[in-house]
């Protein structure tokens, strides 16, 4: 009787105990479950973690109202975290944490403003979109998804002398726009298929970093009349924003092909339709489109010297576990008020 009396005091007591340090814990809130697992696991050691339910973006109002009292946020390039998000959590909001480079979908400056520190995962992704920009490069170019289609729908007679012809990279001239790391990277992985020459357009001159890849740096106008292949690999800024419009597409070669792994709000995409129907240039490969997903009946899915990919440049599994990780550490060096993994300064 004795025994059994202390053995539920026990429990209580440890139920209490739990409850208090759960309570003493800081509340983080994650819009993506789908993250791996890795990621949460590190958050769920010191903090309170709920989740958004499903694989898909967070609706607004459910965010509005699931981040009331977080210290934390772990989000991703699907959510807009702005004014309205960081009033709806409330002043104890430390940080807010992306799972992505790009961090245009979150008012940097409203987080400053409040003392709110933001996290993104750079570098880390960098091989990987660099890897997966080439790949879509030679898709586009030696019109792979083209020529895989008449394989199925009996196109494929014979084999044909000029048939599924396309534009090789060797002696071609190639613009970056952007000349970051995945720019370097991309740059780097161009140099081996032997191109006559590699431009970039940037801000700063980056010389150091262009005499890796014998890269020379060119105006905007010098690059859109010069190039063969055109690939966007820069930030998304209100100077970037849809700087690839009719005007620069008129600029460009007939044998023109375009890459975008950027951003889709770099474009203006009708310009960019309009360029392709009417063949003022050669082809298209945009891992990133306006929206995403792209509908399925935007008239850029019509093309046949279109590639789209579904916004897969840092898909690559191990990468993807690293940045849900990277992502978690951000928040947990922010709770502690220590120096976070990659931090975003403005
Ligand atoms: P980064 O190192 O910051 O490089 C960004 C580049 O953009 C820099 O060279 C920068 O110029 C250039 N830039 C910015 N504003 C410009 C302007 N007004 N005119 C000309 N150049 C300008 O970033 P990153 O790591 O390479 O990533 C680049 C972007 O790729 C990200 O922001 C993201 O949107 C996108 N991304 C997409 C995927 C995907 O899945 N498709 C994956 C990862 C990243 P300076 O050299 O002068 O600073
Ligand atoms: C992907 O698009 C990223 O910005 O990480």
């Amino acid at each position: 009787m004795y025994k059994t009396g202390l053995i539920q005091h026990a429990k209580r007591l440890s139920h209490l105990v739990s409850e208090a340090r759960m309570s003493s814990q800081p509340n983080v809130y994650v819009t993506r479950p789908d993250v791996d697992i890795s990621g949460l696991e590190l958050l769920r050691k010191s903090c309170n973690v709920t989740t958004w339910s499903k694989a898909l973006p967070v609706p607004r109002e459910e965010l509005l109202r699931e981040i009331k009292g977080k210290d934390a946020l772990y989000c991703a390039l699907t959510d807009k975290i702005d004014a309205a998000v960081l009033d709806s959590a409330g002043d104890q909001l430390k940080c807010v944490s992306t799972i992505s480079v790009g961090y245009e979908h979150i008012d940097v400056q409203e987080c400053k403003k409040r003392g709110i520190r933001v996290g993104y995962t750079p570098d880390v992704l960098t091989d990987a979109t660099a890897e997966l920009t080439l790949a879509l490069l030679l898709a586009t170019n030696r019109r792979l998804f083209e020529a895989n289609k008449e394989v199925y729908n009996g196109g494929w007679k014979s084999w044909s002398p000029m048939w599924m012809c396309g534009q090789g990279l060797k002696n071609s001239r190639v613009g970056l726009y952007g000349f970051g790391r995945i720019g370097q990277e991309i740059a780097a992985r161009i140099v081996p298929f032997k191109p006559a020459l590699i431009t970039y357009t940037t801000r700063t001159a980056r010389r150091e970093e262009a005499t890796k890849v014998n890269a020379q740096r060119v105006d905007f106008n010098e690059m859109l009349g010069l190039s063969d292949f055109i690939v966007v690999c820069c930030a998304l800024t209100p100077e970037t924003k849809e700087i690839f419009n009719a005007a620069a597409f008129e600029k460009m070669k007939p044998n023109c092909i375009f890459i975008n792994t950027a951003r889709g709000g770099v474009v203006d995409q009708k310009a960019l339709c309009e360029a392709l129907e009417s063949k003022r240039i050669l082809g298209a490969g945009l891992d990133v489109t306006t929206p995403e997903p792209i509908p399925l009946d935007d008239p850029l899915l019509k093309l046949d010297n279109v590639v789209v990919l579904p916004h897969i440049g840092s898909a690559d599994i191990e990468t993807r576990k690293e940045m849900s990780r990277i992502a978690a550490r951000n928040i947990l060096a922010a709770l502690d008020g220590c120096e976070m993994e990659s931090e975003v300064f403005v």
